[in-house]
């Protein structure tokens, strides 16, 4: 078939205009036509159903006292699977940061006050912590997106790995989908440019073997997988994995006991008796406010998106279908030579997510960590998970801004 009777079969004849394009944008054209998934893009008509239809149980989890007392223990399987080149960091890095307003990757932030501190920099420091308790490097990967990719390299290169050996980092792209508006029509953010975004972070362990990123370090056994804008991140915590290997679970997770019942954070749970995370408003007010025996809210373990997934496990749902969210956005693009930026939603974007390969993984430890310790998200410019309540945390853990 060729291309064009493809794009007429599903319906995107729009998409072949390649009036002024020069030689070399018409190649780099055809390249991201020919890339299109197909089977993702039709999604936007019949969305999957991803509303949760099994039964929600609590999860039972590794409470901050059960740690404190096994501390020793949990910490010397994580050290010797460290110092074994078992355990790998995947950072993900490939979001747009949108809520930051910031075209900048969002590891380049500068948090600092009377000196640069970039919060690559903060994660960076964290893992050369745990390379000298260990005695051993641990593997860094870095995902990051089309869009992001160059920069972030750049950058790092900039600041020589701040200090982290760069045999021991490895870069991959994410893989992206392409946007669509209402009627399913496929958007251009440019004039020969398919309006492309990234594909959602629970594309990371697709996009890393697509990259054959690993292949330097055979011997992994476990991924430690965060996200970049929690800036008390502690990521391949010794005690952690350890915690996680002893437990015989295929999958960890750092959570925060909540607050409040109405905490506007994900929380960990069973759904048929699998792990699985669910968001805050699909709890009803009558789960998210029931207590143990003890007077523990039930539904108690907030994710920070820190997890620790065993790569074995990996390899056999490698193939399973993780599902895919359509997603309202505003979606910038081109049309008839000028550039539109819409005032409201205009289209849906793809986006697989990493909660959802909790559940493929079969089991889960959950594993609480202090909150005023190990989480201080910067996702909005001001109030809420901002900058300043990034800093005001960052202060209170002894960090110079
Ligand atoms: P968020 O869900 O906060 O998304 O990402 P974001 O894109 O960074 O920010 P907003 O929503 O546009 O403001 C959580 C983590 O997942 C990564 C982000 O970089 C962040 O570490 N992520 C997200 C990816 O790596 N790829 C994606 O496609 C989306």
């Amino acid at each position: 078939m060729t291309l064009s009777e493809l794009l007429k079969q599903h319906g995107q004849e729009q998409l072949l205009d390649f009036t002024g394009l020069t030689a070399q944008e018409r190649i780099a054209y055809l390249a991201q036509l020919s890339e299109i998934d197909w089977d993702t893009v039709e999604l936007w008509k019949h969305p999957e159903d991803l509303s949760g239809k099994g039964k929600i149980s609590p999860i039972a989890g590794l409470r901050l006292s059960e740690i404190e007392a096994r501390r020793a223990e949990f910490e010397r399987v994580g050290v010797e699977a460290i110092r074994a080149g078992k355990v790998a960091a995947v950072l993900l890095a490939g979001g747009q940061g949108t809520r930051l307003g910031s075209d900048a990757p969002k590891g380049t932030y500068d948090i600092g006050v009377t000196r640069p501190l970039y919060i690559f920099e903060l994660l960076i420091r964290n893992l050369l912590d745990v390379a000298a308790q260990c005695g051993a490097y641990v593997p860094l990967f870095i995902m990051t997106s089309e869009k992001n990719d160059a920069a972030t390299q750049a950058f790092f290169k900039q600041h020589a790995f701040f200090g982290y050996p760069e045999a021991f980092v490895v870069f991959f792209k994410q893989q992206m989908a392409a946007c669509v508006d209402f009627e399913g029509k496929i958007l251009l953010e440019d004039r020969g440019r398919l309006a492309l975004s990234p594909n959602g972070n629970g594309g990371w362990y697709a996009s890393l073997k697509h990259a054959r990123a690993d292949e330097k370090f055979p011997k992994i056994a476990w991924y430690n997988v965060f996200a970049v804008d929690n800036v008390l991140q502690r990521m391949a915590d010794p005690v952690f994995v350890g915690a996680t290997i002893a437990s015989g679970k295929k999958c960890g997770a750092k959570v925060v006991c909540k607050a409040r019942p109405e905490e506007k954070v994900g929380v960990l749970c069973l759904e048929d008796g699998l792990p699985t995370v669910i968001e805050y408003y699909e709890l009803t007010r009558e789960m998210a406010e029931m207590r143990d025996e003890k007077g523990d809210l039930s539904f108690l373990y907030g994710v920070i998106l820190n997890y620790l997934f065993e790569a074995k496990r990996l390899e056999e749902i490698a193939s399973a279908r993780i599902p895919v969210h359509v997603v309202k956005k505003k979606i910038p693009y081109y049309q008839n030579g000028a550039m539109i930026s819409p005032a409201r939603e205009n289209g849906y974007k793809f986006e697989t997510l990493i909660l959802d390969m909790v559940k493929l993984a079969g089991s889960c430890l959950p594993f609480e960590v202090a909150r005023e310790r190990e989480f201080a998200p910067v996702k909005n410019k001001t109030g809420v998970d901002s900058v300043e309540t990034a800093r005001a945390l960052l202060l209170q853990n002894g960090v110079i801004l």
